[in-house]
């Protein structure tokens, strides 16, 4: 009987994520039924760019060069940078600034309060009709920018996210990209995904603002955003001609997985009760699903196999062990196990 249950568990575990993720592997490869609006240059909206820093001397002025380096009119950007920084981020960007006397900027100090809160109070001085929110160490891939605004000039559309592209990390953080990557697309085109970037948010200025903000509340303030408006029965969706870089930190991998992890469930968390359009339910719930229970059935499977002490249960386990050497295999275990580890985690800090 443990032996039965064991490889039912695991078997589940295995197959739900499976299927669904070939489910959507199909809808990836269709065409968008719905399209990014071509605006000539004279009529392309007024962007805000929100930069929340907190001690980012390193990064800032790669950053902003990144964003003019975008072919945005440079009459139709205001950059606001809110800061809390105790570094010299102040200061490089004065001096960037010096160098670059036509750029709108507005510089706003406050205490650290989280990047959420940051975001909001930027977004009181925000004039644009469009809000993009980006993190100084993350860069934008060449029209990614105009692209995202083309998306949102169509009126079903309320929130536009990046790709993203992974920068060191190695072939595990490549694996899970390139899974993960092709998932957001796929869901983006059935309806809405469930995992936004803060690398790049775009969304309506007044749509952003009749929800009150950005939340304060949980880490994770661009994936809760983008649910919230997908909930609301506008698109949020992801498109393969939005593209971020991010830096995969080099000391620090793991913990910086735990807590990206930490933030995504408690998104889940937050979002789970919020009426969904039917299109959107079984993208939502299935994805909820994916990562709040089916981890757990993976150490509950094996520990029954074990337990069973029967020989083909040990035998399944050691195939399952040789296929870590397969990098696409390592990186779901290691997901798993992170997922696990981050939400027992969120019973004691949210940090
Ligand atoms: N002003 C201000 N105050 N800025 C902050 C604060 C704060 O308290 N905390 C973080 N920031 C800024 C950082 O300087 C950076 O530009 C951006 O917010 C993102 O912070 P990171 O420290 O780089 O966050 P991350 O890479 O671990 O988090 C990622 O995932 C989060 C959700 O899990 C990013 O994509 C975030 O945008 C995202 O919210
Ligand atoms: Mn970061």
């Amino acid at each position: 009987q443990l032996l039965y249950m064991g490889l039912l568990l695991v078997l589940i575990h295995v197959a739900v994520p499976l299927i669904y993720y070939i489910i959507i592997l199909t809808y990836a490869r269709r065409p968008w039924l719905i399209n990014s609006i071509n605006v000539n240059d004279g009529e392309l909206p007024a962007v805000s760019i929100i930069i929340p820093t907190y001690n980012e001397e390193n990064m800032i002025l790669g950053k902003l060069d990144n964003i003019l380096e975008q072919n945005y009119p440079l009459d139709k950007i205001q950059l606001i940078i809110s800061d809390s920084s105790s570094d010299n981020t102040q200061v490089k960007v004065e001096e960037w600034l010096s160098r670059h006397r036509g750029v709108n900027l507005s510089y706003i100090k406050g205490p650290r309060m989280g990047k959420g809160h940051a975001l909001n109070k930027a977004l009181e001085a925000a004039s644009g009709s469009i809000i993009v929110t980006t993190d100084a160490d993350s860069l934008w891939v060449k029209d990614s920018l105009i692209n995202a605004v083309k998306w949102l000039s169509n009126e079903q559309v309320g929130l536009v996210s990046c790709v993203k592209v992974p920068r060191g990390g190695g072939s595990t953080e490549d694996a899970y990209r390139r899974l993960y990557n092709t998932l957001r697309i796929g869901e983006s085109k059935i309806h809405s995904t469930v995992v936004f970037h803060g690398e790049l948010l775009a969304v309506k200025g007044d749509l952003i603002r009749s929800i009150g903000g950005f939340p304060t509340d949980i880490g994770a303030d661009d994936s809760y955003t983008g649910v919230r408006v997908a909930s609301m029965g506008l698109r949020a969706v992801i498109p393969e001609n939005v593209v971020c870089m991010e830096y995969v930190p080099s000391n620090g991998y793991s913990r910086w997985r735990v807590r990206r992890a930490q933030h995504l469930l408690q998104s889940f968390m937050k979002s789970i009760k919020l009426p969904k359009p039917s299109n959107y339910k079984p993208i939502y719930y299935t994805e909820a699903y994916i990562h709040l229970m089916n981890p757990w059935l993976l150490p509950i499977g094996a520990i029954l196999l074990l337990a069973s002490g029967s020989l083909w249960a040990y035998a399944l386990i050691a195939v399952g062990l040789v296929l870590l050497v397969w990098s696409p295999f390592r990186a779901w275990v290691t997901q798993q196990f992170i997922l696990m580890y981050a939400m027992v985690r969120n019973l004691w800090t949210k940090e």
